[in-house]
């Protein structure tokens, strides 16, 4: 993901100036190429050994200390970089960058650098409150420096109050989405829909089936990291909202119905990955039902099938679908591409192991309008949400020409 990318890492002295050894040691598991400038203060805290042994290379901490190559280091680590990340990034490095100070190897170093930068702000929370330091934050966000928010917790002072550096999988993520893809689909609107549906049949019982939403949110995830404008229209699941897109929260099948006609027309592409219940109950009670009965009978009724209805009103937008079998997947897959006019379905044959729902991996046949098929076999979801999107991209391309 970030292979070959040069990733500098700008440690400040904070007491989470330890958390930044776990950073390092992320991201060169996702294979980037890292460099570690430490402040002094920063020293202070971490051994820089710790920085060197994990990133692999020698860690700058001292302007003036001996060059170990011809090249000027803060200038030629600056130009390298694809991206600087300055976690825990504190008062005194937003208030320097902010005000133009260039006084040490990390403040310099960012100075000299035209690729993005990442602040991770961690500090005592009257200290992240304070006006100067928002007034800071304010002018670099407007200078396009990037801030990953701290939490807010029990700070190590003992305060508790917004200060906790984010966690490292939120900087990672805005690491991924910064630098790890190209922007290919930069100006495009998707719509992505994933998850179950919930069909109540009394104030405390539904209708669902066992979907996750992780090949929806995938999905919606790989297409923002490439740029593109996400609206995810997500029936329920236990997964962590997506930062940067347009959420839409929808419990039943008539919900999703609605929420996906109001916004279809302004995007694209449409992928369709939710697992949608077929039926509702005919009848919902208003009272919980009690257990009066041996048997109980339960009469339901259609869903409209939202595909389907999107495949009769489309006019030049990307329509793809999902389909779940337990036999026959190439067959059914292809009568519902026809039925439902689409311009690609994605078939999971749910009965082979490392395919379907709640797993993090899929196993799928890609079918298009002229009958192409594509047997993709196991991977994560989400290196399958790439593989999808690039199909889409290429189908709305042809369709453009
Ligand atoms: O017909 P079937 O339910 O197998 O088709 C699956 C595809 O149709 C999925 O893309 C799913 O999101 C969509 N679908 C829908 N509305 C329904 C049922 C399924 O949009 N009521």
């Amino acid at each position: 993901m970030l292979k070959g990318k040069v990733i500098v890492i700008g440690v400040c002295g904070g007491i989470a100036a330890y958390k930044s050894a776990d950073l390092v040691s992320r991201l060169k598991k996702l294979n980037a190429e890292v460099h570690v400038i430490m402040t002094r203060s920063a020293c202070e805290f971490v051994n820089p050994l710790t920085f060197q042994s994990l990133s692999q290379n020698y860690v700058i901490s001292d302007m003036f200390q001996e060059p170990r190559s011809w090249e000027i280091e803060h200038i030629s680590l600056a130009q390298k970089a694809d991206l600087f990340v300055i976690a825990p990034a504190t008062a005194n490095i937003i208030g320097k960058v902010a005000n133009g100070i260039a006084d040490d190897m990390l403040s310099t170093t960012i100075m000299a650098t035209k690729s993005p930068v990442v602040f991770a702000p961690a500090m005592n929370c009257n200290m992240y409150e304070n006006v100067i330091v928002q007034q800071n934050i304010e002018r670099l966000k407007a200078l396009n420096y990037i801030f990953v928010e701290p939490q807010i917790g029990r700070l190590a002072c003992g305060d508790i109050g917004k200060g906790k550096l984010a966690e490292a999988d939120d900087i990672v993520e805005m690491i991924v989405q910064t630098v790890g893809y190209q922007k290919d689909l930069k100006n495009m609107k998707l719509l992505v829909t994933a998850g179950p549906t919930r069909e109540p049949i009394d104030p405390v019982r539904f209708i669902t089936n066992y979907s996750s939403g992780k090949m929806g949110y995938a999905i919606a995830r790989a297409a923002k990291y490439r740029g593109a404008d996400v609206i995810l229209v997500t029936g329920p699941t236990a997964l962590k909202p997506i930062e940067g897109i347009q959420m839409v929260k929808v419990n039943t099948a008539l919900e999703m119905y609605d929420a996906v006609m109001q916004h279809y027309e302004s995007t694209s592409v449409i992928i369709k990955a939710a697992a949608v219940s077929d039926y509702r109950p005919l009848q919902v009670s208003q009272n919980k039902i009690k257990k009066e009965h041996s048997d109980l009978e339960i009469k339901v009724t259609k869903n409209p099938d939202i595909l389907a209805d999107l495949g009769k009103k489309v006019k030049n937008q990307v329509l793809i679908g999902f389909s779940m079998e337990t036999q026959h997947l190439e067959e059914y897959a292809r009568e519902k591409l026809i039925r439902k006019n689409l311009d690609l379905i994605v078939a999971n044959d749910l009965s082979e192991p490392g395919a379907g729902f709640a797993v993090d991996t899929n196993i799928v046949k890609m079918i298009d309008r002229n009958g192409n098929v594509e047997n993709i076999s196991i991977m994560t979801k989400d290196q399958l949400a790439h593989i999808i999107l690039d199909k889409a991209l290429a189908i709305y391309h042809q369709k453009l020409c």
